[in-house]
């Protein structure tokens, strides 16, 4: 038992804290059963750190109270850099040193714990709580993998309290909400309160289920070992001792240093794998810590750079509809002003009816709204406790807002979308036309949305082909148009007429047709007309042998291509814009196209899966079994009753010299196209 269960120990440590597997989880498994029966047969030699703890334990009536030996406190927060030189200023005057080194580390986004290890063995984990008392989650803790049930090495304290931060990583709390939502359960609004959530259950077999994970900042009781001199180097020793301790870290010098810091952890910031809320500067040398000591119930020796608040609540004002350039209705939440992600929001994507009814999000609701580095604002959830008695629920309007169309939803999609079409529907027409323009397509420098907008309201402009007969004359007739701007835009327009057929494929704004796979369109196709060609021909089937293009981007490309106006765009814009066209390289459409082979029987030469592979080649199709659709039977010696059912249903049978034969009639086939 006390084999299995250091050796079980062993591989969860490579795992979870190295990241290194040591075994396949079979046999990980294997050993853990093994353990466990053992232990069930004799529970009086059970170790204290025994692996098979971390399952998660019976529920517990309550959490009891835990008294901190040594409090946990909070840090002072900085949010300028001014805060920080402040911060280095009055650390060098407490210590009257002229530079000062800082440790620099990440400030989790998760929640304060305090692990107990006496004799280098797990006894006690404990919440922050008020900092005085927490509470006692140790059954929790023992099921975060990543936490050592006992420490490594030989010399261990006889007493060690570390402190740190249980957080839940991204992916998992993604997961979590996707199980959550397929139960039919709450999601948390963000991995903290996930993580928080899923540490304080009665019910520790949850927590088990729930992957948290942990990481070392601090020490608070130590007895039976000496500390180093700097918190880098302490850091280092709880990593030795089998403690995670993340590695984005750094000893900086001063004000510029912490500040440097700042700034590189903020680029990295969406990168890392869990959420940080900002960093922390700790005058590094722990003797330059104790000379500052607490002021009330912080640290003067450290300093939380806090990056801007990423989610803030407000009040949900009103829910409209936008109609996009594809005619693709999206609620938008009309928010009261508020200051976050470091610019005031004032609307929020709902993304889609669907959204809006899982969300429960109503008018009058105070929301959390999520604004994370450059991704555009989104409702997270509403806080129940504030809705208001009069609060009302969306209704999806039956028709367009803009044009007044229906708002058509297919069965199988998710977005309802205005029925109108560009051509009648005007936001259609602007935002087909803004993304015309756009820098990654047409790229029409200058020609901004506001412009356009103007110019479809004024009816100066109906399609992007109309965008290259403006002139001076047309463009003057415009608010604020002074004549070197018009004079700007016809420049920007001329210019733009060299292009590629790439960013004309893009340009058009075909449903479900991006960048890359416009990209694709246009190397696979060469030229605009062998395209147009592909689309019209059965529904576009032979866009699906375009790397990336699959049935639903098929089917838009060809009706887009394929409807009328469009079609006229199209021939509108090929004569004003110019690209280099190439020539298509048909892949031949074999003769044996539409042809079903069955093989049976050894032939004399060649394996069966290579006649599978050269009949393929030639388009035709392999099967396992004899029907009235098999078109040709390939029968070698000891064909068994494949070959008896072929000559009953008076199939064709070939022998391998016949197989041959028609393949190299079909090497020959003429392709359908030049
Ligand atoms: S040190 C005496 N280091 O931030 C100083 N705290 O406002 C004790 N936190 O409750 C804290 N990352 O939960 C420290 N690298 C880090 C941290 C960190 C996150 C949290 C911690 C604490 C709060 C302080």
């Amino acid at each position: 038992m006390a084999w299995l269960g250091a050796e079980l120990n062993r591989h969860i440590y490579a795992y979870h804290v190295l990241d290194a597997p040591t075994i396949p989880d079979a046999d990980y498994d294997r050993m853990f059963r093994e353990l466990q029966q053992l232990e069930a047969a004799h529970p009086e030699a059970v170790s204290q750190d025994t692996p098979t703890s971390r399952v998660g334990a019976a529920p517990i009536p309550e959490f009891k109270q835990v008294t901190h030996t040594v409090p946990m406190l909070s840090l002072n927060n900085a949010f300028s850099p001014e805060d920080v030189e402040n911060f280095d200023k009055a650390v060098r005057k407490g210590l009257a040193a002229e530079q000062v080194d800082y440790a620099s580390e990440l400030k989790f986004d998760g929640l304060a714990i305090s692990l107990r290890y006496e004799d280098g063995v797990f006894v006690q984990a404990a919440t922050r709580g008020d900092g005085a008392t927490g509470e006692d989650v140790t059954v929790n803790i023992r099921t975060v993998r990543s936490i050592p049930l006992r420490l490594r090495g030989d010399a261990v304290p006889r007493l060690l309290e570390v402190r740190g931060e249980v957080l839940m990583f991204k992916a998992d709390f993604a997961k979590l909400n996707a199980r959550q939502r397929d139960a039919g359960q709450k999601e948390f609004a963000n991995p903290r309160n996930a993580a928080a959530g899923s540490l304080r259950q009665l019910d520790s077999r949850i927590t088990a289920a729930r992957n948290l994970r942990f990481f070392s900042y601090g020490v608070g009781a130590l007895e039976g070992a000496d500390l180093p001199e700097s918190h880098a180097a302490l850091l280092d020793w709880l990593g030795a001792l089998g403690l995670p301790v993340s590695n984005e870290r750094a000893v900086v010098a001063g004000a510029a240093g912490m500040l440097g810091y700042y700034a590189s952890v903020g680029k990295r910031r969406a990168g890392l794998p869990y959420e940080i809320d900002g960093v922390v500067y700790k005058a590094n040398r722990l003797e330059y810590q104790r000379q500052l000591g607490f002021v009330s119930r912080a640290p003067r020796f450290a300093m939380a750079h806090k990056f801007p608040a990423e989610e803030a609540l407000t009040e949900v004002q009103g829910i409209d509809v936008q109609v996009g350039r594809t005619g693709a209705i999206t609620p938008v939440a009309r928010l009261a002003p508020v200051f976050v992600g470091g610019v005031t929001v004032e609307n929020a994507t709902l993304h889609n009816e669907g959204e809006v009814r899982r969300k429960d999000i109503r008018i009058g609701d105070t929301v959390i709204v999520r604004r994370a580095g450059d991704v555009i604002p989104e409702v997270v959830s509403f806080v129940p406790e504030r809705r208001p008695a009069n609060a009302r629920e969306f209704v999806m309007p039956t028709a367009c807002p803009v044009c007044g169309s229906p708002i058509v939803r297919l069965e199988d999609e998710a977005i309802a979308r205005c029925s109108g079409g560009w051509t009648h529907c005007s936001a259609q027409k602007k935002g087909g036309l803004m993304h015309f323009v756009s820098r990654r397509a047409i790229d029409v420098e200058g020609l901004g949305d506001q412009l356009i907008e103007q110019m479809v309201d004024k009816g100066v402009i109906h399609t992007a082909a109309d965008l290259y007969a403006l002139d001076q004359d047309k463009l003057s007739s415009l608010d604020r148009m002074a004549a070197k701007s018009a004079q700007n835009v016809i420049a920007a327009l001329e210019k733009s007429k060299d292009t590629t057929l790439a960013r004309f494929i893009y340009a058009l704004g075909i449903r479900n047709v991006g960048e890359s796979t416009a990209k694709a369109l246009a190397q696979y196709f060469g030229n605009l007309d062998a395209l147009l060609h592909a689309a019209s021909w059965e529904g576009g089937i032979q866009l699906l042998e375009v790397a990336d293009v699959g049935p639903i981007v098929a089917r838009s490309i060809a009706d887009f291509l394929t409807d009328p106006q469009n079609a006229e765009l199209v021939a509108q814009l090929r004569a004003q814009l110019r690209w280099k066209e190439g020539a298509h390289v048909m892949k031949a459409v074999g003769a044996l196209a539409g042809k079903t082979f069955v093989l049976t029987g050894t032939l004399p030469t060649l394996s069966r899966d290579a006649a599978a592979a050269l009949i393929e080649a030639a388009g035709g199709k392999v099967s396992g079994s004899v029907s009235k659709k098999t078109s040709y039977v390939v029968a070698g010696e000891d064909a068994g009753s494949k070959l008896t059912k072929a000559q009953e249903l008076g199939i064709a049978i070939l022998d391998e010299t016949a197989l041959q034969e028609l393949l190299a009639g079909a090497g020959a086939a003429s392709p359908t196209e030049e």
